[in-house]
């Protein structure tokens, strides 16, 4: 992507998040009827979701062509499947894939950052015979993954590090590159912060966009800043969260309760309104699955226990259960919209971070690094003076 193309994409989403940020706002299971549904949607059957109703009413088209992000080309050979022992499948594939991409210049140093027990440190170190510093602020990480290097005999130093504190700008100079997977929120904008200013190169898959001391998201670019000012574009932290809520399909079971749980959570939603007399949703606290009571009775004795509402005696318990699983079918039908402006949203952020290191004036691409399946969180942004 140029700039200039990736200031024309920018400008588009931005438009298009602003105009819509009525309809992909709104979380659905907070609110019986969505504010946007008695003044546009309702009449055009938005509810009967499928494919080819979204596309009447919604700029689905225009938003599939604007985050459509080129996969980055592997510039180095795999590593070897061996040196996966001990990492998760997942992290192992992730990793494959990122440093894959890594183009290290002769007399980089690399430093990962936020390097948990440095797997993807370790890998490079290998792959490339050179040695890399980890920096981690989790003294347990350091020590576990320090002693998995030495096993394996590779040169890593991971070292005990906040990132966010002042003396990490020790570890940054111009020839180092410093290389991050799934840095979150505030995290990785102290590295671009840093990147901008001491010109080191960066190759970052940015995570967790909502994870930041921010209420309000100020764009980091000028570009950004000017774009959102024109088009009255205000994100909210929890708007950010919605980056990230996609995730990778769970096996089939796992699936089937998180659907029983939703559909009793709104069920049990829809009484507690009726109970208080207040049309106001209630967070409830999370349960894990082998939590979960086993019939939709004994959650919401559960719930209102938790919530100290007293709950009368209730004759048609099947009735209201049905009335949850009601509300899940619209939930879900609702969430098809709103998800629509979830990879643009995420795109949006990601260009925001590549234009702030562009107006620093540095060399910046931006792609995908592996399929979605092995991480949603798969934009790669890598940025160099050179
Ligand atoms: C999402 S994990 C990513 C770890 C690794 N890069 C990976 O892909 O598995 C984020 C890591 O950042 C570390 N971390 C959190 N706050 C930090 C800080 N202020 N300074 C350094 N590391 C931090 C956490 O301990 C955790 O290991």
């Amino acid at each position: 992507m140029t700039p200039s193309s990736s200031v024309v994409r920018f400008e588009r989403l931005t438009g298009l998040l602003a105009e819509w940020y009525p309809v992909w706002s709104v979380e659905p299971f907070q609110c019986i009827q969505p504010p946007w549904a008695s003044f546009r949607v309702k009449r055009t059957g938005v509810f009967r979701s499928d494919a080819a109703t979204l596309a009447r009413w919604l700029p689905v088209e225009q938003l599939a062509d604007l985050i459509d992000l080129q996969r980055m080309p592997a510039v180095a050979a795999p590593p070897p499947e061996r040196w996966g022992h001990g990492v998760g499948g997942r992290k192992w594939r992730q990793i494959v894939a990122f440093a894959a991409r890594m183009h290290i210049a002769p007399g980089q140093s690399v430093v990962e950052w936020c390097a948990g027990k440095g797997h993807l440190a370790r890998t490079l170190a290998r792959s490339h015979g050179t040695p890399v510093t980890g920096l981690e602020s989790d003294a347990r990480l350091c020590r576990e993954g320090q002693a998995l290097a030495t096993h394996q005999g590779v040169s890593l130093h991971l070292q005990e590090q906040d990132v966010l504190a002042p003396d990490v700008l020790r570890w940054l100079h111009p020839e180092t590159h410093v290389v991050a997977l799934h840095a979150c929120g505030d995290l990785h904008l102290r590295l671009l912060d840093l990147a901008a200013h001491t010109g080191c190169a960066i190759s970052l898959a940015p995570c967790c966009y909502q994870r930041t001391v921010h209420e309000r998201y100020l764009p980091l670019s000028q570009t950004g800043r000017e774009l959102a000012g024109r088009h009255a574009l205000v994100l909210t932290r929890q708007d950010l969260a919605l980056a990230v809520q996609e995730t990778v399909t769970a096996p089939r079971h796992a699936q089937r309760q998180r659907r029983r749980a939703k559909a009793w959570r709104l069920g049990f939603d829809l009484l507690q309104r009726e109970l208080r007399g207040m049309d106001e949703s209630l967070s409830v606290p999370s349960l894990r699955y082998g939590d979960l009571p086993v019939d939709f009775q004994g959650f919401c004795r559960w719930a209102a226990a938790e919530k100290q509402i007293s709950l009368p005696p209730i004759a048609d318990w099947t009735a209201r259960e049905a009335a949850g699983w009601r509300r899940l079918e619209e939930v879900e039908r609702l969430e098809q919209v709103r998800h629509l402006f979830r990879r643009p949203l995420e795109v949006w952020l990601a260009l925001d971070r590549a234009r702030r290191l562009e107006e620093a004036g540095m060399r910046v691409d931006l792609g995908s690094f592996c399929d979605r399946e092995v991480t949603p969180r798969n934009l790669l942004l890598r940025a160099s003076r050179g």
